[in-house]
């Protein structure tokens, strides 16, 4: 097969821009808000990169093109496969299944085959403008068959894999009726990537039993010779920037308005999430309600502003979710507002970093309450914009940035009575106590950040130690 010219190739469900028209009506590409990009970006113009991904409309063939010295390969998906291979297969029945069945997974197997048929275009295109022996990433639960389709077109390739999301316990995983398929996809990568330990050993224990490959530790060993690693690599954010963009006056000052707007109450709670049902919204406004509903918080003193991105919004549950937030918001404010004092905030929109940034400077407490949750950036984002050391992180332990951010405030999503409590403590400590707290998460967060998370896992991918020598293959 012929080979392209890019020596670095990430390959992710979506290109790093969004698509924006200009004031003549222009279309242009601007590069979206996300922590990847901004930690890949230097990598990929240092070695002429190239970023798979789809553009994010359906039915629509676009060039690749260049965007900021990155060569931007757009894979096109027809309506069907939209429904069918993002919103079916993998926001239906993978990315349900792997956050702990918190919603109950939809098992088609008109979904599986279009998953299998969009993995392979991915595939393709990879395999077109990778050079020879180049470095290759693949993203996430969207794309889990891409590694081994990718090595049977280009054995000569270096490829890695990043799961994003939770990898269930074997338990759950082996409901899917594609589970082999799935495991094997991912082994024909030299290094599988989790956010967590556990997920790392989840995956080796599945590869041992279900696909019968000897396994030791994190080592895999294929009957071919060729040798798989699966280890954690938790990710973070650029979190440098989040403390230079909180530093700006401009985000002073409006953090400032904010608090002006919402009444100068004593604590302002603060909540930004997808609008999804792994992010335990319903759990989370029914503690707070409940706070001020029983007198443990005045209405005049406490507000809660929760931002809910708008997400997959054609996907059923995702639906369902909207329809029930949004009556269980009408219900508290209805039932404890006074005339000019709401107690929660609900806005269903997304805005720019600069505006998050202003929320977090004046958010008292942040409040993070995943059901399941891989990493959780939010979380870290909070903590990089507290230069001052003050506010407060309330994060469920089912998290995976509660691993790293031991001195949040953490709380079980599922206990409310527990969270309850977990929140007024944060809302009482003093700020020696939360001063201490947030100095500790800073530490963590300031010196793990995106980059050195990308640098650790692409020295493991490209380092040239012999692993046969360092692993020996157990007999
Ligand atoms: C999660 C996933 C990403 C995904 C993002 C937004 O963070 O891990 O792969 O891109 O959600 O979801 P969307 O479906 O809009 O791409």
């Amino acid at each position: 097969m012929e080979t392209g010219t890019a020596d670095f190739v990430v390959i992710a469900n979506r290109l790093p821009v969004d698509r924006v028209l200009s004031p003549t009506g222009k279309t242009m590409w601007r590069t979206s808000p996300g922590g990847l990009v901004t930690a890949l970006e230097p990598v990929m113009v240092r070695n002429g990169g190239a970023w798979i991904g789809w553009h994010g409309a359906a039915d629509e063939d676009v060039e690749p093109f260049e965007h900021n010295g990155m060569h931007l390969v757009p894979v096109p998906l027809s309506e069907d496969e939209v429904a069918e291979y993002y919103e079916g297969f993998s926001n239906s029945t993978l990315w349900p299944l792997y956050h702990d069945v918190v919603a109950p997974p939809e098992f088609h197997r008109e979904w599986w085959d279009s998953y299998v048929r969009v993995n392979r275009r991915f595939a393709e295109k990879a395999a077109a403008v990778a050079q020879q022996d180049a470095v290759v990433w693949v993203q996430d639960y969207q794309l889990q068959l891409v590694p081994s389709m990718l090595r049977e077109l280009r054995p000569d390739l270096r490829i890695g894999f990043f799961l994003h999301i939770p990898f269930p316990p074997t338990e759950l995983f082996q409901q899917l009726p594609w589970r082999r398929q799935i495991l094997e996809g991912l082994l024909g990568a030299d290094l599988v990537g989790f956010q967590m330990p556990g997920a790392a050993q989840n995956f080796v224990r599945l590869v041992r039993q279900r696909v019968g490959h000897k396994t030791h530790r994190d080592t895999i060993y294929l009957p071919d010779g060729r040798v798989v690693m699966a280890k954690a690599y938790p990710i973070s954010i650029d979190a440098a920037g989040f403390e230079e963009l909180a530093r700006t006056p401009d985000v002073i000052a409006r953090a400032a308005e904010i608090r002006e707007s919402l009444g100068n109450p004593k604590t302002i709670l603060l909540g930004i999430d997808r609008l999804d049902y792994t992010k335990g919204l319903r759990q989370r406004l029914r503690a707070f309600g409940e706070l001020i509903a029983d007198g443990s918080l005045h209405v005049d003193d406490a507000v809660f502003v929760q931002v809910a991105t708008p997400s997959r919004e054609r996907v059923q549950q995702y639906k369902l979710l909207r329809d029930d937030i949004n009556r269980l918001v009408g219900r508290i404010n209805g039932d404890v507002a006074r005339i000019g004092q709401q107690p929660v905030t609900y806005l269903h929109a997304s805005y720019p970093r600069a505006e998050m940034a202003a929320l977090y400077r004046a958010a008292d407490v942040m409040v993070v309450t995943p059901l399941r949750d891989g990493m959780n950036l939010v979380a870290k984002e909070y903590v990089a914009c507290r230069y001052d050391d003050r506010g407060a992180l309330v994060l469920s332990e089912f998290a995976g940035a509660a691993s790293e951010l031991k001195s949040a405030y953490q709380v079980n999503p599922h206990d409310i009575n527990g969270m309850k409590s977990m929140m007024l403590a944060a809302i009482n400590a003093g700020p020696r106590e939360n001063g201490r707290r947030m100095k500790a998460m800073r530490k963590q967060v300031m010196e793990n950040d995106i980059e050195l998370w990308a640098n650790n896992f692409l020295e493991e991918l490209t380092s040239d130690r012999e692993l046969h020598e360092k692993n020996p293959r157990p007999v």
